[in-house]
């Protein structure tokens, strides 16, 4: 048993989707969400910046006790992960590795697309983790280095559209029956990237199975809090409070949601 929280770090608005997962399959456990909206995007920033800000985040998460951490960032997931996990006695739950998975049992024509920033795509994780279940899978990677930054400046549905569909243009043709949401900010606009996509497509959203490893994971190691806890969730963002609290307000659909914003260079 252990009441003390999980963490979960982005690099913005991204990671209130995975929270949100979380919170739905482990409805006792509290939760601390640091969106690093400051330095945001991740996506397109070199691998040795990408730890660099990853680790102070990491290292905020300890200072407030948490019992593990879910890099709720692909981009982080994809270049920092094995730093942090060396770094770090705390188990460290990535993104890649669960979406992989989710997209290896959905896909019946062994044929997936992938579409996240620019430093996922190149650090061909994705592809990497899909061929590790099944070498069979043609995996088609593309990088959208205008969704993230599309989520976070939170416009209008159609404005969204246009550039999603613009977006996914190089993947028409390509013949996949699975689109992994390779970058927690997407699920955030799934209506607009259904609504770009024809019906017979399955859109995997990783989020699924990373609250489900991780209630694995907890199961294993003995981590659920008691049978009974109220569940605390708290919101810290590096950046504008108000936009980070407004994302949180819709999408959490919660109107009681309110963020503090830390300065995590120094920790
Ligand atoms: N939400 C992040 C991800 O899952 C990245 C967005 C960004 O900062 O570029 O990859």
């Amino acid at each position: 048993m252990d009441n003390r929280p999980i963490g979960l770090l982005d690099s913005g608005d991204g990671g209130f989707s995975v929270v949100k997962k979380v919170i739905k399959k482990l409805p006792e456990e509290s939760t601390i969400f640091i969106g690093d909206n400051a330095n945001m995007p991740y996506g397109n920033k070199s691998k040795e910046e990408i730890i660099n800000l990853t680790r102070h985040s990491v290292k905020f998460l300890l200072s407030k006790d948490v019992k593990l951490i879910i890099i709720a960032c692909n981009t982080a997931t994809a270049v920092a992960m094995p730093t942090m996990q060396k770094e770090v006695k705390q188990q460290i739950i990535g993104v890649v590795q669960s979406g992989s998975l989710a997209a290896a049992r959905a896909t019946e024509n062994k044929n997936v697309a992938v579409v996240a920033t620019p430093v996922t795509i190149n650090s061909h994780a994705y592809q990497r983790e899909i061929n590790y279940r099944d070498p069979k899978i043609k995996v088609t990677e593309l990088a959208a280095p205008k969704l993230a930054p599309l989520v976070e400046a939170m416009e209008d549905y159609e404005t969204n559209l246009k550039v999603v569909k613009e977006s996914l243009e190089p993947l028409k043709n390509k013949n996949f029956d699975t689109l992994v949401l390779g970058c927690t900010h997407y699920p955030i606009i799934q209506k607009e990237f259904e609504a770009a996509l024809p019906d017979d497509i399955s859109i995997v959203d990783p989020a699924d199975q990373v609250a489900q490893y991780t209630f694995n994971v907890m199961q294993r190691d003995n981590l659920f809090a008691a049978s009974g806890s109220v569940a605390k969730h708290e919101y810290y963002t590096t950046g504008n409070v108000s936009s980070f609290e407004k994302m949180g307000r819709s999408f959490l659909d919660d109107d009681s949601l309110t963020a503090i914003h830390v300065n995590t260079e120094n920790l």
